[in-house]
């Protein structure tokens, strides 16, 4: 019968069995998938694997640390990060146009990935003959069931990998679909906030700026979302809602009377969306409450901005991002 446990036995057998006494690499996104697929990785094969964290400086606040700290701390995997904070912030320098900045952050964090496979290739030990990839049952069967190549989807995958791989993969969550993942990450203990997050694009808070992309913009941003999530938590809505971006209109201005005078600041887009699959979507009907309370405290707290208002677009014809 169906148990976590049988699950993760299966697979562990599985993956000692294909991997055998050869090395492994899987890239960390910060996301359930290819934390769920690496932490059943590593109970198989413990130091045979390495993964790699591309740190773009796009994440939102705290989710570094948790891949760093946390994720670490719960599986005892061993990690390379790759701090590329400026290097992403430089290839996007004024750069507007949202393809545009998909285009770059897609390529450099290949770059980037690339450069420290190279890196731990090098190494001494035995070859490094696996690539581990989180792809689940839908994508499977959405991408035709082919098995063992590098079959990987461009499509929104920031993570999308060179076409001349030379990997062969490994993939424990084939069969399994995203709340039997969530529950096989629970079962092996991985950070709650890891196992439950909501769905969050590659590349980041890049595509949650209308606008350039900068350090300060980006700090600023990281604020306001973490009011919002936090806040949407506290009221207990985190599984009523499929995701909540959290846009700055970093090229529109407003104005607004804060403390002792009047400011010429930024609005913050709320987008809360109810969804099966976020091919379609609708606006969730937030309370009026909770609204109220991210409001005042984003106007509060953060520097630069002095509105926030509310995306009551359904998809179609709006998509769930602004970018
Ligand atoms: P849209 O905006 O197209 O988003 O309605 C549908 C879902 O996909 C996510 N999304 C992305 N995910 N890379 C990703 O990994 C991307 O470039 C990307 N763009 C959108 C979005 O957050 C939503 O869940």
């Amino acid at each position: 019968s169906w148990t976590t446990g049988n699950v993760i036995d299966e697979q562990v057998q599985a993956i000692r069995e294909q991997v055998g006494d050869k090395r492994a690499i899987c890239g960390l996104s910060g996301g359930v998938d290819s934390a769920v697929a690496a932490a059943l990785v590593q109970k198989a094969i413990g130091s045979q694997l390495t993964c790699v964290y591309v740190d773009h400086g796009l994440m939102r606040k705290g989710e570094t640390e948790q891949v760093e700290k946390d994720f670490v701390a719960a599986t005892g995997v061993q990690l390379k990060v790759v701090d590329a904070e400026e290097r992403f912030l430089e290839a996007l320098a004024g750069v507007s146009d949202p393809e545009e900045k998909r285009k770059i952050i897609g390529r450099e964090f290949i770059r980037v990935f690339e450069q420290a496979q190279a890196e731990i290739v090098a190494d001494e030990g035995p070859a490094v003959e696996f690539l581990v990839q989180g792809t689940l049952y839908p994508d499977v069967v959405e991408s035709g069931g082919g098995t063992g190549t590098a079959n990987i989807k461009s499509h929104h995958n920031v993570g999308g990998l060179p076409e001349d791989l030379e990997f062969q993969l490994v993939e424990p969550l084939r069969k399994l679909f995203k709340d039997e993942v969530r529950m096989v990450g629970q079962e092996l203990g991985l950070p709650e906030e890891i196992v439950q997050r909501q769905p969050f694009p590659g590349p980041g808070l890049g595509i949650r700026i209308v606008g350039e992309v900068t350090k300060e913009r980006l700090d600023l941003l990281r604020e306001a979302d973490a009011i919002a999530r936090e806040e949407l938590t506290v009221a207990g809505l985190d599984r009523d809602i499929w995701q909540c971006p959290v846009v700055l209109l970093a090229d529109v201005r407003s104005v607004g009377v804060q403390g002792d005078g009047r400011t010429y600041g930024h609005p913050i887009v709320l987008r809360p969306v109810s969804s099966e699959d976020a091919m379609t979507a609708d606006w969730s009907r937030l309370p009026y409450d909770v609204l109220a309370r991210i409001s005042t405290r984003i106007t509060n707290e953060v520097r630069d901005v002095n509105r926030v208002v509310l995306d009551v677009t359904s998809k179609p014809p709006g998509t769930i991002e602004w970018e």
